[in-house]
């Protein structure tokens, strides 16, 4: 079965201090906007992309999309205040109610193998997300004062694509809107509606670009795969 993907790229990357959208940011000679969009155009599966946008970006990303021959986009939506915004305009103007998946521009690392299988999970269960075992100890803390130790067995680091049939995503996009709820992912507006979601281990090479250190990473992962090429 075959999907679509929403990919929100309609932040400014403020923490990332660059000066402009980081997803404008090259990796190895190629924007990262292009190694994550990348991933999609070349899946067999994947049959449409629809990208939110910040208006001051849409010429750039536009000539990148023409220069790097990036087809399947289905359209280039206006992003909104919040991920969440964005990803709510691009919903809105998807038509069939097949799998919906959705993932930050920021993470170019996602892999073919890992998308298969949260679309399997998602087509047998109808939400599905992927993410990878906390490795820290984590602790709650207030005001820098430890107030408990949480049991690390049962805390995942939760990261994109998240995938949904698109008829239960709408739903909790509409009443999120009711509720004024902001959530920080997807996932957390289909719990409260509420439907069970299931976990998929991807790994730990898909990282979000967040802030200057993370670049260091993605060098890195991007050596090691070049060496395994
Ligand atoms: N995003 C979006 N619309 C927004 C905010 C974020 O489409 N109003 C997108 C970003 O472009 C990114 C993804 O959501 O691909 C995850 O957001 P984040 O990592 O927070 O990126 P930014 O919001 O750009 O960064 P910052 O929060 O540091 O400004
Ligand atoms: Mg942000």
């Amino acid at each position: 079965m075959t999907y679509q993907v929403i990919i929100p790229a309609a932040g400014q990357g403020k923490r990332m201090g660059a000066g402009k959208n980081k997803l404008l940011l090259e990796l190895n000679s190629i924007p990262v906007l292009i190694h994550s969009l990348k991933v999609f155009e070349e899946d067999e599966l994947c049959e449409g992309i629809i990208l939110a946008i910040h208006p001051q970006d849409e010429a750039e990303f536009h000539s990148l999309l023409q220069k790097y021959g990036v087809k399947k986009v289905l359209g280039l939506i206006p992003g909104g205040k919040e991920r969440q915004d964005s990803i709510y305009n691009a919903l809105k103007t998807v038509k069939n109610d097949g799998i919906i998946l959705v993932h930050d521009a920021a993470r170019p690392f996602i892999k073919k193998e890992h998308i298969h299988r949260l679309l399997d999970t998602a087509q047998e269960t109808g939400a599905a997300i992927i993410g990878v075992p906390a490795k820290d100890t984590m602790k709650t803390v207030r005001d820098h004062k430890v107030m408990a130790t949480v049991e690390r067995s049962s805390l995942w680091a939760v990261q994109t694509p998240q995938a949904f049939r698109f008829s239960l995503l709408i739903r909790a996009y509409e009443q999120a809107e009711n509720d004024s709820f902001i959530g920080t992912d997807d996932s957390s507006l289909v719990e409260r509606i509420p439907y069970p979601v299931t976990m998929v281990e991807g790994d730990y090479d898909n990282i979000k670009l967040t802030t200057q250190e993370d670049l260091y990473f993605a060098e890195a992962i991007i050596k090691k795969r070049q060496g395994s090429n």
